[in-house]
């Protein structure tokens, strides 16, 4: 007898869902290229909730049942894909279903089971991507998405305490190039040094992302961005980045930079009808 011993994947025949793990993927290789994703550096989670049919909702677990740490009461029946503890970035973007895998979240909403392809453990950071998640369901967001990465500039200026007072980043990272602020319209908040992976973390990058910004800084660490998809929240990491970019080479020709005038901010607002 002949065993098949070919895995179907969850993405199989699923044209949606390959998608958003596809975006994933790209994103992955993104944040490997820039530098962003040492090692294992940085994790992303979707919530793919409304691309589960009968058929993955009748899969068994292939894992044991794990606690989150903390429970969520608005993740019940949510199913999410989560990029692996210790695996790499630069790996996913090849084989995001080898490097990550598709959670369920159990009916006390405190813990949850791996359901495909394979029992890859999901990131350390899961914690605060199930809380921010939580958070967002429970707001009517459409934001599904979260990625936090390590960009090299975002994370540098986290070392002045100055850049960590509430919105003198933003103010200067807006004023360094106009696209910075219509496509990071909220900002950057500013979330205090804390053990990586902790539900204190996770507490406080919600309280920062209900002073309504979708990105935040985790002191001396790096981004934690939410958006409508992947590249939505990558996108706002990237302006950003590119800004302290710019003021980093401003710096280095030996000036601090001008920035755009605080009436040149404000007309941007008004033209494009921006929140802050
Ligand atoms: P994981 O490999 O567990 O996702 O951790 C990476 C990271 O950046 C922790 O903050
Ligand atoms: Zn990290």
């Amino acid at each position: 007898m002949i065993i098949d011993n070919h895995m179907k994947s969850i993405l199989e025949n699923r044209e949606a869902l390959a998608k958003i793990v596809n975006d994933v993927a790209e994103v992955a290789g993104y944040l490997w290229q820039k530098g962003w994703a040492e090692r294992n550096g940085g994790n992303i989670t979707v919530n793919i909730t409304e691309q589960v049919d009968d058929a993955i909702r009748a899969l068994p677990a292939i894992s044991p049942v794990y606690q989150i740490g903390t429970t969520l009461p608005h993740l019940k029946g949510c199913y999410f894909y989560c990029k692996g503890t210790n695996m790499r970035m630069r790996d996913l973007a090849r084989w995001p279903m080898d490097n990550g895998s598709v959670i369920r979240i159990l009916d006390d909403c405190a813990s949850y089971v791996i359901i495909a392809d394979k029992p890859v453990k999901p990131t350390s950071e899961l914690p605060s991507h199930l809380a921010v998640h939580n958070y967002l369901l429970a707001k009517g967001s459409p934001y599904r998405a979260s990625v936090h990465t390590h960009p090299i500039e975002l994370v540098a200026l986290t070392h002045n305490k100055m850049f960590m007072e509430k919105d003198v980043a933003t103010k200067m990272l807006w004023s360094m190039i106009p696209e910075t602020k219509a496509f990071c319209p909220r900002g950057l908040g500013m979330v205090p040094y804390m053990l990586p992976s902790s539900v204190e973390l996770a507490d406080a990058t919600i309280k920062a992302i209900d002073d309504d910004y979708d990105v935040v800084m985790w002191e001396k660490h790096g981004v934690f961005a939410v958006d409508t998809d992947v590249m939505a929240a990558f996108d706002q990491i990237d302006v950003l980045n590119k800004s302290a970019l710019i003021y980093i080479a401003a710096k280095n020709m030996g000036f601090t930079p001008d920035g755009m005038t605080d009436e040149q901010m404000q007309e941007m607002s008004v033209a494009f009808n921006l929140p802050k």
